[in-house]
């Protein structure tokens, strides 16, 4: 197990603290050669730009990146701010935890489909007459309203309760899609053609579980980018994006439903 992928914080710790000697070591050699503005700015840059690098040398995601390059910035802003009142930071705070809580809970951050891979997606339902979808954890729910409509039902399934809001009431102004205020661990997917999922290696091995055990023999988990493990998905897609979206298709068949039965009878 890598430590730094399992905890990126400490990675990112790391880094500043890389990026520290770098700017203490260059601070060292141009004293008296440049005044205290330019060092101070100049080590800003350095420390942020060596952060960032050396965040994206050990593999970390790419949000990380951008954390290790305005961290520096933001800690000198904090203490530079003088007497800020508190509440706009409080009131801060409580607009993340409603966007980003699945962050923290699960492993998830949010970022969205993009417009190919929903037409990947679409395409996808159309090859195999589906004509129920769901996306679990379902974001904005830009995946559910594209999708929904010509005799196709889309569903999305949100918990972060902000971002359900936003996608509850786009569904409802576009009149497309359903979006529910729910657990992804709490759906019923028994009748759906096809699961969609987009959300981090982290919930895999759990989500193909609940697939195996709920989908209807026959019906797909597509999920974007991240593979479960030790799972042969019977096939994978990759998309012409600039990120070389990997869409991993895994179909549930007879068997496996069969056996998750058969033991769960034993088991009764
Ligand atoms: C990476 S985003 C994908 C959004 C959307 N599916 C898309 O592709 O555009 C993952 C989403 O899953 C949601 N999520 C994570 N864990 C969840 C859970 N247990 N129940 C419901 N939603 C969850 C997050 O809040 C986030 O909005």
């Amino acid at each position: 197990m890598n430590p730094i992928r399992s905890y990126p914080i400490i990675g990112a710790v790391l880094a500043q603290l890389a990026a520290g000697v770098v700017v203490f070591a260059l601070s060292a050699m141009l004293a008296g050669r440049l005044d205290a503005v330019g060092l101070f700015w100049g080590g800003l840059i350095v420390q942020s730009g060596v952060a960032a690098a050396v965040t994206k040398l050990l593999g970390l995601p790419v949000w990380w990146v951008w954390i290790s390059l305005c961290f520096p910035g933001a800690l000198m802003l904090a203490l530079n701010a003088g007497d800020l009142p508190a509440w706009p930071f409080g009131i801060g705070f409580v607009v993340l935890y409603l966007v980003f809580s699945n962050t923290a809970r699960e492993r998830v951050p949010l970022y969205l489909t993009n417009r190919l891979t929903t037409g990947a997606l679409l395409s996808l339902m159309q090859q195999r007459g589906a004509n129920r979808f769901v996306d679990l954890g379902s974001g904005l729910g830009g995946v559910v309203r594209a999708l929904d409509g010509e005799g196709r039902q889309a569903r999305g399934v949100e918990s972060a309760p902000m971002v359900w809001f936003v996608s509850f009431v786009l569904s409802k102004i576009e009149r497309r899609g359903q979006i529910l205020r729910q657990d992804i661990w709490s759906a019923d997917i028994s009748d759906d053609d096809i699961v969609y999922a987009f959300l981090s290696p982290e919930p895999m091995p759990q989500l193909y579980e609940k697939v195996r055990r709920e989908m209807k023999p026959g019906s797909l988990l597509v999920s974007n980018s991240f593979a479960v493990p030790g799972v042969d998905a019977t096939e994978i897609w990759e998309l012409a994006d600039r990120r070389k979206t990997r869409l991993y298709l895994y179909e549930m068949n007879q068997l496996d439903s069969a056996s998750d039965e058969a033991a769960s009878g034993e088991a009764g």
